[in-house]
């Protein structure tokens, strides 16, 4: 997951390969918090790991449920209509899919009971649902605004409860309020009578994401609820309905994250991509999502778990259809109105405003940013294409909203090839942690940006990439590390740094079975990261360096760091030779007498005996070595900006070499 405050795309052109998408959040809470209302033990498989299903997560394990993990399966003994806990206070982020149905579930099952979220959840609307609660005969409080949470629920006893007439609840605000009845209420219907009684419940208004209440009913049939629908107005729940686990439940990949790569597959160049996870014959309404793409112009073709698309008609068609039924997805075709023949409308998409955030606002403001001319009402949005000459560079904000990351990236395609930059990443946590690596695994770009930072040892040149890629979100290369490695293979081959076993050496660097993980060098598997930075090491490399076949056979490894979002390299020849078109080059160096101390104090520090006289001498001889070898000597670019560290902290460094970065961005300053 990327958690830099913001991330930057390089223009996208092309897609190709397979993304396997991770579990849908309506459903996994739901799945969650029925295994927890049922007796017995739900394994649940493919579960969504994201903020919401980790403030589900937690909630139910505060309320007494068992929850088990075991690598990609999870294990929840439910409740069975047993409370663990007689009171809680319970924290919702910013989780609809948690905090409407725990307040209906809660509120029947008895307790005291605080619920809170996130400053937005408090701004989310709850009123419909409480509502309806009260009727019945349930206890709640607003401990803020009315309508809105936190709320604090009160015990009521089972026989209190007013089920004989139907249960009102407003369905043209959220359908998340008859979803969060649905769930909670089977929970009465066994109570008193022996047979129990059946539980009406009537929606007043018309019923907004209907395909919501859709997956709603399908996940209560799985787990032993048969709910009777009358139209969208009536829903019955019979007499004696009681939760019975499936035992095992797998979680299909989310339909809404689809969406991004069903828009990429239509915009990219290249043979199309696809995805596995979910298909057409999909419980969640946002499938049909593929229908409007299609309409738009994507070529479609899926099967039982997959989906495949790819670019059909370019520009894409505009289109003109009431998105209640896909509002979460619908997002996305905003961004594909960019790239459409004629201005595109969004209609009946009112529920857009209660969300994570205002979408309708924050869709229009993000998309007049690149350049786009939108207009937007109440519960519409109309989005003219966007020109090659138009495209701006755009910072955009993402308003805690995942979906607003992730549609944005698609901008990233744009003609006039200019970068886009998204601010807050991580908020894609909430749905899709990976979303970003995921993109990034399928997504060509025109160019993968490059940091070169070159110089001599002990410059802190390591130090500094490091910290520059951590704050870029980009990757790391230490180009140093493979001259090491390939010392160490020579030694290990019983093979000397000189001309006569060059090309043996050589052969050996082409075929290194090198593995780079978690700041830690593999050869084989083996982890050598402590051996290579010897100093024996370090004298090896530079000599097995000074030979032109070695560095040729490190040449196109190298280079494959080259990938999405961008690449800060150090070494020597990153900005001469390896990587000559990088738009910036750092050439960062110190007195040799700065380097020694400095070299000295990490070696002290690691308890090694060291002298500075004797350190000193060395980095001068590999200075020279280094410097005046005839193949890729050490010396800057001429485009090179130059960096005398000598008497800077390391943060002084990273600042500026960030600062050169911002500069060369067509982005105004975050
Ligand atoms: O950066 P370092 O100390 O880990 O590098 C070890 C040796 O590898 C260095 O003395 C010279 C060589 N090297 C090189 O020739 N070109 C690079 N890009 C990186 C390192």
């Amino acid at each position: 997951m990327f958690s830099t405050p913001f991330l930057d795309l390089p223009a996208l052109a092309g897609a190709a390969g397979t993304v396997r998408l991770p579990g849908s959040k309506s459903i996994s809470n739901r799945v969650l918090l029925l295994a927890a209302l049922a007796s017995g033990t739900t394994t649940v498989h493919d579960l969504l790991d994201s903020d919401d299903t980790r403030v589900m997560l937690d909630a139910l394990a505060a309320l007494g449920c068992a929850i088990e993990r075991d690598g990609d399966r999870l294990r929840i003994t439910g409740l069975g209509g047993q409370l663990g806990t007689a009171s809680a206070s319970l924290f919702l982020g910013n989780a609809g899919t948690a905090m409407r149905p725990l307040t209906a579930a809660l509120a029947l099952l008895g307790g005291e009971f605080e619920l809170r979220g996130v400053p937005r959840m408090h701004e989310r609307p709850i009123g419909d649902l409480v509502d309806a609660l009260t009727q019945l005969g349930c206890r709640i409080d607003y401990l803020g605004n009315p309508g809105y949470p936190p709320l604090r629920i009160h015990p009521v006893a089972p026989e209190a409860l007013q089920l004989d007439a139907p249960i009102r609840v407003r369905g043209d605000v959220s359908s998340q309020f008859l979803t969060a009845l649905l769930l909670a209420l089977p929970l009465c219907a066994g109570a008193s009578a022996p047979a129990g009684r059946d539980i009406v419940i009537e929606v007043v208004g018309e019923l907004i994401s209907k395909p919501y209440i859709e997956i709603t009913l399908n996940l209560l049939a799985r787990f032993g609820i048969e709910v009777v629908r009358e139209g969208w107005q009536r829903f019955t729940i019979p007499a004696g309905s009681r939760y019975r686990s499936p035992g095992d439940i797998h979680v299909e990949a989310d339909a809404s994250s689809a969406s991004y790569f069903i828009a990429l597959g239509a915009i990219a160049e290249g043979n199309g991509i696809r995805i596995e996870g979910v298909g057409a014959d999909s419980i969640q309404g946002d499938i049909r999502f593929v229908e409007a793409a299609r309409r738009m112009g994507a070529e479609v073709t899926s099967g039982a778990n997959w989906l495949a698309v790819s670019r059909g008609s370019w520009p894409l068609k505009a289109i003109d259809i009431d998105a209640n039924h896909i509002p979460d997805a619908a997002m996305t075709l905003a961004v594909m109105a960019l790239y459409a023949d004629a201005p595109s409308t969004l209609r009946n998409i009112a529920s857009w405003r209660v969300k994570e955030t205002d979408r309708i606002d924050a869709m229009a403001a993000e998309l007049r940013k690149l350049g786009a001319t939108v207009e937007d009402g109440p519960d519409f949005l109309r989005v003219h294409p966007l020109a090659a000459t138009g495209w701006r560079p755009a910072s955009i904000r993402t308003y805690d909203d995942h979906r607003v990351a992730m549609c944005f990236s698609l901008a990233a395609f744009n003609p006039a090839a200019v970068p886009v930059r998204i601010l807050e990443p991580h908020c894609v946590a909430k749905t899709f942690p990976d979303y970003f690596e995921t993109l990034f695994s399928v997504a060509e770009a025109r160019e993968v940006p490059v940091i070169c930072i070159d110089g001599p040892t002990a410059s802190g040149k390591g130090t500094l990439t490091v910290e520059v890629a951590r704050r870029l979100g980009y990757h790391y290369l230490d180009s140093g590390s493979l001259y090491r490695v390939t010392g160490l293979v020579m030694r290990r081959n019983g093979l000397e740094p000189e001309p006569a076993d060059e090309a043996r050496i050589a052969e050996l660097a082409r075929t290194l079975p090198l593995r780079f993980s978690e700041g830690k060098v593999l050869l084989a598997g083996e982890d050598v990261s402590d051996t290579i930075r010897s100093e024996a090491a370090g004298m090896d490399a530079s000599r097995v360096s000074a030979l032109p076949a070695v560095r040729s056979a490190l040449l196109a490894l190298q280079r494959s760091f080259r990938r999405l979002p961008g690449l800060v390299a150090d070494g020597r020849d990153m900005g001469t030779v390896i990587f000559p078109d990088a738009p910036l080059k750092v050439y960062l160096t110190a007195s040799a007498a700065h380097r020694a101390e400095r070299r000295h104090k990490q070696l002290i520090s690691k308890g090694i005996p060291a002298n500075i006289d004797s350190l000193r001498a060395d980095l001068e001889a590999r200075d020279l070595r280094d410097s005046s070898r005839p193949v890729a000597p050490l010396k800057p670019a001429p485009d090179a900006r130059l960096l005398d560290n000598s008497h800077q902290t390391i943060e002084q460094s990273v600042v500026q070499v960030l600062d050169w970065w911002q500069q060369a961005q067509p982005f105004e300053s975050a």
